[in-house]
């Protein structure tokens, strides 16, 4: 009998409809040949929901996520909605999504393929041979603490954040690292900045409660001003790197350069397991670029990220291994195929996103 999944598709602003519309080849790729029935229901979210509704995203269309099995998403944002309120800018849509949706650790794979090495300002020598996952805890930490704000005093303008983990939060996600390591070459780094935190002390001392379950996994703890310098001369040496919210936020963009474009890399927003025997979660798959609105409507963007996001999403969230493979092997014989779209092509002709799309699903 086939396997049934239920998918939002959310294309979004910009380069957005395009690039979505590259994954859903490789939806009916996939659906052809591993007998999936795909029902997908496309909702708007950021630009074009303020446009068609008014708001960046509507509680019924929330209510529609929520219940589905996993959510695409393209990408939010504009110079047309650049000047609107706060509360109703695009990327509130996101925000409201990620948090309806219990959305508490964000993934992003960052592989260099070694016919690429060359396009990462990094040298060739030192990206070579990185495959390595950022696990970044996404509803906690100084972003959310209170009290956060700014005030006058006697002696001038004061202001305060709050950094503020309870165990719970930790665990979690640092289970989800452990897990995720054991699926690859083993390998957990857990960023901390202990020497001073007290939330890094208490994240340590979590992790190393939970390492016993996972006598399997070797585990390493890094000084998050060590890793920053490590990403960028030994990033190879990487396999799975979990860490609190705000180190995730900027160690994840510094991790995005060593694939030579942004618009290569995928990731995944999941949250709870569906159950205490069934490993699948919900979540929300995006690439990591924003909507490139310079490029929207030409042909020119690069739907690998959207892709390799689709791949995720049949592993994260419906458990489907071997199709998310397929993907993942189908992309990389495009590229080495000599396949490239305009920002990775270097001397090679350029072909559209629509042509690169239909080569990936063609490859399934
Ligand atoms: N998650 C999101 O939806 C998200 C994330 C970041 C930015 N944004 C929004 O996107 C808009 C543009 O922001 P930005 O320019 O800072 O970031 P961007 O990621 O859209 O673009 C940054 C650079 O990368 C290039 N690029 C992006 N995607 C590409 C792709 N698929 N293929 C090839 N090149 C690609 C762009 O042309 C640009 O040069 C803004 O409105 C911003 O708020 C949305």
């Amino acid at each position: 009998m086939a396997t049934k999944a239920n998918i939002v598709l959310m294309p979004g602003d910009g380069v957005g409809p395009e690039i979505v519309a590259q994954a859903v080849k490789a939806m009916n790729a996939v659906a052809a040949k591993y007998d999936v029935a795909f029902k997908t229901t496309e909702v708007a979210i950021g630009g074009a929901a303020i446009d068609a509704h008014g708001v960046p995203l509507r509680p019924e269309d929330l209510a529609i996520c929520k219940k589905a099995d996993a959510v695409l998403l393209g990408a939010v944002g504009g110079p047309a909605w650049d000047n609107i309120e706060v509360a109703l800018r695009p990327e509130r849509g996101l925000l409201a999504l990620r948090k309806g949706m219990g959305l508490f650790a964000n993934l992003r794979p960052v592989a260099v393929n070694d016919v690429l090495a060359h396009t990462s300002p990094i040298k060739t020598e030192i990206v070579s041979g990185t495959d390595l996952v950022v696990v970044r805890e996404l509803t906690g930490g100084i972003y959310f603490g209170k009290p956060s704000g700014q005030r006058t005093t006697s002696k001038g303008r004061a202001a305060v954040d709050t950094m503020r983990y309870r165990e719970d939060e930790i665990a979690r996600v640092v289970r989800l690292a452990f897990e995720l390591a054991r699926t690859r070459r083993k390998q957990l780094a857990s960023v901390d900045k202990m020497n001073v935190l007290a939330t890094s002390r208490l994240w340590r001392s979590i992790v190393e409660e939970i390492a016993p379950n996972y006598p399997d996994v070797t585990l390493e703890h890094v000084l998050v001003d060590a890793m920053a310098m490590r990403l960028v001369r030994q990033p190879s040496r990487f396999d799975v790197v979990v860490m609190e919210n705000m180190f995730g936020d900027i160690l994840t963009d510094e991790a995005s350069v060593l694939a030579g474009s942004i618009g290569l890399l995928p990731s995944a927003s999941v949250g709870a397991t569906r159950g205490a025997t069934d490993n699948r979660r919900r979540g929300l798959y995006e690439p990591i670029h924003g909507s490139a609105p310079s490029m929207a409507g030409q042909g020119k963007a690069n739907p690998v990220g959207t892709i390799l996001s689709f791949a995720m999403l049949l592993r994260s969230s419906l458990g489907l291994d071997d199709a998310a493979r397929d993907i993942e092997n189908a992309v990389e014989a495009t590229i080495e195929a000599g396949i490239r779209t305009y920002d990775i092509a270097g001397d090679l002709t350029p072909v559209s996103t629509d042509a690169f799309g239909d080569e990936v699903a063609k490859r399934i």
